[in-house]
């Protein structure tokens, strides 16, 4: 297995181009599947999840080929569904392969999906998705730790209400909406970008969808959907991650092809920690305002409150932080499997439930330490870049499924760090 090693203490500085979005790019590839019309997406990141789900949509009977070289122009076509499975040996790898339900269903009219399991960092049911396509029509039953969904006469529109926002629930039920009969309303939706995102694509292919960004979603279903090219959008966890790496190393760092209000909450919560946020054209300059960071509290929040995704790496820049950081994390159940690593650098963290207290140390020294998954994994990373000598993070596949070629992006800015087989 490949291990990171890290030599801290370099402040970065130069540029990071931001590249695609993760979160975005999964659903939009699931998108593909509702249209016998060829799809091109622009700006694909190559990232582990997007491979798994690039061979889920061939399995099922998209061709997927990359365009005039371009590692991030992909062409999705899908002429006929060949099958209409996603079997559990893809789901359990990862749990967005859920996404290809609504589309197999509204398009094919039945569907096989193993039931994803749980992950690292929470048990993450999919009782929401089900409901509100047994609200459209769906018969689901589960048998052998799969979905099985049939929709023989075609799906119906419904209102689908949620008693809290679900991002995966939203963009899976808007798929199927775009091909149900009648409206659809989804009243209580995630506002997450990733789904206005999915919504401009649904609707250069024909859909009908107002309110997308909102928590009320419209979405009116037409007879067919039609081909489209869309550009992915800019991956806002990876932009908050980079700006969190120029705040916790003392450095300066121009990120390139990410607007700042991506951020959402998170870019007051930065400002108040002492780091500078210039706007630029395409882009932002980050770095701190006057040398001190100050330990600030975040609780996560669905969008646009303080991202989830965002919350290890946040925690990361608090261990150094002048003062203390109540960090509370109220969307998944389990994370803070960072929390043990970053103590073994000498991090002074207590965690009560849902909630961490942080309190700022002067420097980090760097340890081995594991990753455990996606997002506290890079948090790891940032604590190493900060931390005095070096730093060993083993298990960095989680890192491959999230962050584009992050070694050289690092590297290019200044900061001592090699992948070791
Ligand atoms: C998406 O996951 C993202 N993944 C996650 O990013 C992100 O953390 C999460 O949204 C934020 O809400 C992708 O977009 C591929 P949810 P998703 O449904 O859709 C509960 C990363 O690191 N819930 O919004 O699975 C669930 O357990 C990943 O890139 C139900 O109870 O998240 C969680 O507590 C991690 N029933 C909460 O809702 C359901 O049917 C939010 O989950 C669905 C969800």
């Amino acid at each position: 297995m490949d291990r990171l090693l890290i030599t801290g203490g370099t402040p970065l500085s130069g540029t990071v181009r931001v590249s695609g979005a993760k979160n975005a790019a999964l659903p939009l590839i699931a998108a593909s599947l509702l249209t016998d019309e060829p799809i091109e997406l622009e700006g694909v990141p190559e990232l582990a999840d997007v491979t798994s789900m690039l061979r889920l949509v061939q399995r099922i009977g998209t061709s997927a080929t990359y365009v005039g070289g371009a590692p991030g122009r992909v062409r999705l076509h899908t002429p006929t569904l060949l099958a209409r499975e996603a079997p559990y040996d893809l789901v359990r790898k990862m749990r967005a392969s859920v996404l290809v339900l609504g589309p197999l269903l509204a398009r094919g009219g039945e569907a096989r999906v193993s039931l994803p399991g749980g992950c690292a960092i929470g048990p993450r049911p999919i009782d929401l998705h089900l409901k509100g396509l047994e609200r459209m029509g769906a018969a689901i039953d589960l048998v052998d730790g799969y979905v099985a969904a049939r929709a023989p006469h075609g799906l119906v529109g419904a209102e689908i209400e949620f008693p809290q926002p679900s991002v995966g629930a939203t963009e899976n039920l808007m798929m199927a909406a775009c091909l149900a009969r009648g409206t659809t309303r989804i009243v209580g939706a995630a506002r997450e970008p990733e789904i206005v995102d999915l919504a401009l694509l649904l609707r250069s292919m024909g859909a009908r969808i107002e309110g997308a960004g909102t928590s009320v979603i419209a979405i009116e279903g037409m007879a067919r959907l039609g081909g489209a090219a869309h550009s992915i959008l800019p991956d806002r966890i990876e932009a908050g991650t980079y700006a969190m790496a120029a705040a916790i190393t003392g450095g300066r760092l121009r990120i390139e092809n990410a607007p700042l209000e991506l951020l959402g909450a998170a870019r007051e919560k930065l400002v108040e920690a002492g780091v500078e946020l210039v706007e630029t054209e395409n882009g932002f300059e980050v770095g701190r305002a006057n040398g001190v960071l100050e330990g600030v509290d975040v609780m996560t929040r669905p969008y646009p409150g303080f991202a989830t995704d965002l919350q290890a790496q946040f925690m990361a820049l608090m261990t150094v932080a002048r003062g203390a950081a109540m960090i509370t994390e109220t969307i998944f159940e389990n994370r803070f499997m960072h929390v043990p690593e970053l103590m073994r650098m000498g991090a002074k963290i207590t965690v009560h439930g849902g909630s961490a207290m942080v309190r700022g140390v002067e420097r980090l020294k760097g340890a081995p330490v594991m990753a455990t998954d996606l997002r506290a994994s890079v948090s790891l990373v940032l604590a190493a870049l900060a931390a005095e000598g070096r730093t060993e993070i083993n298990r960095i596949y989680h890192l491959d499924r999230g962050y584009e070629h992050l070694e050289k992006k690092l590297g290019a800015v200044g900061a001592r760090i090699e992948r070791v087989p």
